[in-house]
């Protein structure tokens, strides 16, 4: 039991269970290590399984981090997130999702956590007689979407819903931005700041397929569904659709204006949430203990997947280098990129060759790149997925299922 004693965004409760203390080394955004002293602790709310993080390294430097590291980790000033499940990157899914949307052809918009722009692009392009605002905290960020969308209005500062007319905006948008902020304040915010009938797009990391969330240093709020529902449902936003593709989610929400919209998570779904969560630590440990005995057995281990979920693989474990057979991932993106001091490559039969090969991905990640490559079965290691050939016959007994 940590001593965490702030009461839980989601439900009130103040009852935490430790489910991650991590002394080694995290990541956090551009998957940039972090050494963790203190510790990394994770915890999860008794009642409704939220989780959230107690104590993190980055903690007394977090309103700087934003200010001026954070930006400058992310790699390219055009450099994107990739959804690889919805065979995407990572904004074009967001977009596709806001903007299939039928509104009308004026309409106010502020986007929270705006980042470079690439939204405020598309919104206009489709929508060019739209008012639209974007702020973010982060300099570099703002100065690169001012010159991307030159017609949209930025502020550069951390929200706050003062700042903004109540009552005024048709959209707000917080995309992958609730895992790094106050839920409850962004959205009662949103909340404020919306017309009646206006709508809250959310675009967000939801833990039974981004398990990475648990070792992320800078991502302090971990979600399922069911959390978003109830935060809300308490400030009159109902759900209206969800596209739950990848392993970024996407919602969409309607400020109804009557008081209806009030969600209690059911005892069953609570308990269900708590489950999974365990389940995934669980899982955690299983595959680090596994590439462990790889990495002790001394043969050479091909890992695929190069993203956040390798760098915390790699960290966990020390893997040595010289012991890797090779880095890769399809994503032409990444090809040719340094990551624990090998390029990163497209798919080859070096990974049928390997003594083991590595899936660093969430679950709907993993299956996917099990579907269209023929890994060697028997020496495949995955995130708390059961053996191919139990898929093939249709069994799922897995940590995430649990
Ligand atoms: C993962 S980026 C998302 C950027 C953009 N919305 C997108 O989807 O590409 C998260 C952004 O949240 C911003 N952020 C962090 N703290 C914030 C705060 N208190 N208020 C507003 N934005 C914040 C960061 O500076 C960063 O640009
Ligand atoms: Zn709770």
């Amino acid at each position: 039991m940590h001593t965490y004693t702030k009461p839980c965004e989601v439900c009130g409760c103040r009852e935490w269970e430790t489910i991650i203390v991590d002394e080694k080394a995290s990541v956090c955004s551009g998957r940039e290590l972090v050494r963790n002293d203190p510790a990394l602790i994770k915890v999860m709310c008794q009642d409704c399984g939220f989780v959230c993080t107690a104590q993190s390294p980055l903690d007394d430097t977090l309103d700087d981090y934003y200010a001026r590291v954070y930006s400058s980790k992310l790699r390219s000033d055009d450099y994107d997130y990739v959804n690889f499940a919805a065979g995407k990157r990572f904004g074009e899914a967001v977009n596709d999702f806001v903007l299939q949307h039928p509104f009308p052809t004026t309409g106010r918009l502020l986007d929270i956590g705006c980042g470079k722009g690439f939204f405020e692009e598309a919104f206009l392009a489709k929508h060019p007689n739209w008012t639209v605002e974007g702020l973010d905290p982060s300099v570099r960020t703002i100065e690169l979407a001012q010159r991307r969308a030159p017609r949209a209005r930025f502020y550069c500062r951390k929200f706050a819903a003062d700042d903004y007319p109540a009552d005024s905006y048709d959209l707000v948008t917080i995309h992958t931005v609730l895992n790094r902020v106050s839920p409850e304040e962004f959205i009662r915010g949103s909340a404020q700041v919306l017309k009646d009938g206006g709508y809250l797009s959310i675009a967000i990391a939801i833990l039974q397929e981004a398990p990475f969330e648990l070792y992320f240093a800078d991502h302090h709020y971990m979600y399922f569904r069911e959390h978003l529902l109830a935060l809300a449902g308490r400030h009159g936003l109902e759900m209206i659709t969800p596209d739950e593709r990848g392993s970024i989610w996407r919602y969409m929400f309607r400020k109804t204006g009557r008081g209806d919209t009030t969600y209690e998570i059911p005892a069953e779904e609570r308990a269900r949430i708590k489950r999974q969560v365990h389940g995934l630590v669980t899982a955690w440990e299983t595959l680090f203990a596994e590439v462990r005995q790889l990495r002790d057995r001394g043969g050479k281990v091909a890992f695929y997947g190069a993203g956040t979920t390798m760098m915390i693989v790699l960290a966990q474990t020390d893997f040595p280098t010289e012991q890797i057979a090779g880095i890769f991932d399809d994503n032409p993106c990444k090809h040719g990129e340094e990551m624990w001091g090998c390029q990163v490559q497209a798919p080859s039969p070096v990974l049928n060759e390997a003594e083991a090969v590595v899936l660093c991905a969430g679950p709907s990640g993993a299956r996917k790149i099990c579907e269209t490559l023929s890994l060697p079965e028997d020496r495949v290691r995955y995130f708390g997925m059961a053996p191919l050939s139990a898929q093939s016959t249709g069994q799922t007994a897995s940590a995430n299922s649990a």
